[in-house]
């Protein structure tokens, strides 16, 4: 699947990634060299892998309710916020506009 990145100085870039692998996109963004901390390892526990999707929201599913209390935690969020670490690659995120929001990237 192909999708989006966008860091924090506005710069977008495309990434290509394998969706047959159950990798995360926490896991893919760090692969990619994206300054995600992911302190937690992918628990849902950190919220350093704060990502807002900005388009293709849709066929992501909902956040867990654990995930929505690690967003709920940070300071900002916004109702397009999710955890890299809780989504999958699959094809539903092709097409996707991902913007990072964790801090300290
Ligand atoms: Fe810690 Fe996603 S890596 S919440």
């Amino acid at each position: 699947v192909t999708f989006t990145v966008e860091d924090h100085d506005g710069n977008r870039q495309s990434i290509e990634a394998p969706d047959d692998m159950g990798l995360s996109l926490m896991e893919v963004l760090k692969a990619s060299e994206y300054p995600v901390l992911a302190t937690c390892g992918g628990m849902a526990l950190c919220a350093t892998c704060h990502i807002e999707v900005l388009e293709g929201k849709n066929g992501l599913g909902d956040a867990t309710d654990i995930e929505l209390d690690q967003l709920e935690s940070l300071p900002e969020y916004f109702p397009t916020s999710r955890l890299a670490c809780q989504i999958r690659i699959s094809d539903e995120l092709d097409g996707a506009i991902i913007k990072l929001r964790g801090e300290d990237n």
